[in-house]
């Protein structure tokens, strides 16, 4: 199944257009904090996280904080291979102040030695706790964190590789594990994979603005289909597909939003719980995005964004649903759905399907302008989504047991083959290995048991592992040059040459797909 749902995303992306692209599994903490927003979820509780450092300094554990240690360090430092900055300098400066005093204190300490003193022991001891204090302190590299998903990447990738001197728009689209900090549940997992696609599109000089609304509103609309058009493809059930607009960063439309919204909270803080109160200040759009039973009461007399957009996002949002119609894309509006990232403005947009409990989203996406100009490349708009692929194959696989009961049989999700080698006897190996050559060559699923058996074993096989037919190989058969062939559904058998077989095999392949 996930070859299939990989190998169809491909197939229909491709249609609209799209390449791949294959980011790398991890990337400096600092490009998902800037893009996904340092106060959302992910980048605050959720990103797998750690220190780079150069390759031959053993790791930072215990055991390994001694005066050997810190003389490593600093060669590490004079190579540059350590970070030159301002707190690993004061912290270095301090540890060659502390080997110092170690180097003197240690005579004075040893076992044995005349000084060696209950206080000279307890001094040595403190300068080693110091000094281990202090080269904790040292960045030995870079922060780096596991990709929590993957937008941020392709932004980067789109700046470093200079995509904006492509043609435009630029469409790409990945499959890959993403990795989060979330408490596991059916449909959630801290690693997990994602298929997504992104369109992005640097403004030419002199574009952008109000005229570009409703080409912007259209290709939001394709993505969308598109989304759509892999769901149906799959047979996806129980699809639903939700919009909304959160407008854009400005005093006259979200900004000035945001601040009512606040406002309203505060009123109903002491009814709100925990999580809520604390995004009053850190992230107040997030309480729209609540669960909690006793909320929603609560949160449906709050302000709603669509009251609030500036005339360009409302005109947007205005063309993103008549564009939608146009291509018979069938939404529901959800003023509520702000989405977990902080880069999204105007369109956002999530797809729930069927037998998913909780975790129902199987995908989410929205327009992120400004993204790619935030990391620092130049004004480019985008638009994307991803698709939890282990949501998207668990709701396959409830669809699919459904049917399967209702026919009184549940799918085993075999690989089948086409034919199995029935071989028996001294002469029957070599043709045998040479008719699964050739069958192989020529396309077909093809099962050679590696060594001989009887042909009433070899049957029973065939028919386990769901082959279409059995090829008979016998002492008989190689001799005479006419193979048989059984069809395993209704026993019936005929002889062939060679040719003939591998030729009529071909045809029945291609009939079946
Ligand atoms: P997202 O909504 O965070 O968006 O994730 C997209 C989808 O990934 C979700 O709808 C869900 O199906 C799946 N997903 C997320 N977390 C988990 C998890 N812990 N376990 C299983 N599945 C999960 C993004 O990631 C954006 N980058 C989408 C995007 C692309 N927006 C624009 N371009």
């Amino acid at each position: 199944m996930w070859n299939r749902v990989e190998h169809t995303a491909r197939e229909v992306f491709g249609t609209f257009g799209f390449g791949e692209i294959r980011p790398p599994i991890f990337e400096p903490t600092e490009l998902f904090a800037r893009a996904v927003g340092g106060e959302t979820d992910i980048v605050s509780k959720e990103m797998y996280s750690f220190e780079d450092r150069p390759a031959d300094l053993p790791a930072n554990v215990a055991g390994a904080f001694g005066p050997d240690y810190a003389r490593q360090l600093f060669s590490g430092h004079e190579k540059g291979e350590i970070p030159n900055s301002l707190s690993n300098r004061i912290a270095l400066k301090e540890i060659r102040q502390r080997l110092e005093e170690i180097d003197t204190e240690y005579p004075k300490m040893r076992l044995g030695s005349a000084d060696a003193s209950a206080e000279a022991i307890e001094k040595y001891n403190s300068l080693l706790q110091r000094l281990a204090y202090l080269i904790s302190r040292v960045s030995l590299g870079e922060l780096v964190s596991l990709r929590p998903e993957a937008t941020a990447s392709v932004c980067r990738a789109y700046i470093e590789h200079n995509m904006h001197a492509w043609p435009q728009p630029v469409k790409l689209y990945y499959t890959g594990p993403m990795f989060r900090r979330e408490r596991p549940q059916k449909g959630r997992y801290r690693q997990f994979y994602q298929i997504g696609a992104e369109v992005l599109e640097t403004v030419q000089q002199g574009q952008g603005g109000a005229k570009d609304i409703p080409k912007d509103a259209a290709v939001d609309a394709e993505v969308i289909e598109m989304v759509m058009a892999f769901f149906g493809r799959l047979e996806l059930q129980g699809v639903q597909l939700e919009i909304n607009s959160i407008g854009h960063n400005s005093p006259d439309c979200r900004r000035g939003y945001v601040e009512k919204l606040k406002a309203a909270l505060v009123e109903v803080k002491d009814k709100l719980g925990e999580d809520s109160r604390r995004r009053i200040e850190t992230n107040p759009l997030r309480v729209l995005d609540s669960k909690l039973e006793h909320e929603q009461a609560i949160i449906a007399t709050l302000p709603r964004i669509g009251d609030h957009l500036c005339d360009d996002c409302k005109s947007h949002y205005a063309e993103l649903k008549r564009q939608l119609d146009l291509r018979g894309v069938k939404c529901h509006e959800n003023w509520r759905l702000v989405r977990g990232l902080d880069y999204y403005m105007r369109t956002t947009f999530e797809i729930t399907a069927q037998g998913l409990g909780s975790q129902n989203a199987v995908c989410g996406g929205g327009r992120y302008d400004g993204l790619v100009e935030l990391l620092g490349g130049p004004p480019t708009k985008g638009i994307g989504f991803a698709i939890g692929e282990d949501r998207l194959i668990l709701s396959l696989q409830e669809a699919r047991k459904e049917v399967a009961s209702g026919e009184g049989r549940v799918a085993s999700g075999k690989i089948g083959r086409d034919v199995y080698i029935a071989w028996m006897g001294k002469t029957s190996e070599e043709t045998a290995i040479r008719a699964a050559q050739k069958l192989r060559t020529a396309g077909l699923r093809v099962e050679l048991p590696p060594v001989e058996q009887k042909f009433g074993k070899a049957l029973g096989q065939a028919d386990k592992l769901g082959s279409r037919y059995a090829l008979i190989l016998g002492d008989d058969e190689v001799a005479s040059g006419q193979w048989t062939l059984k069809t395993l559904a209704d026993g019936s058998q005929k002889k062939m040459g060679e040719a003939e077989l591998v030729e009529f095999l071909k045809g029945a392949r291609a009939l079946s797909g």
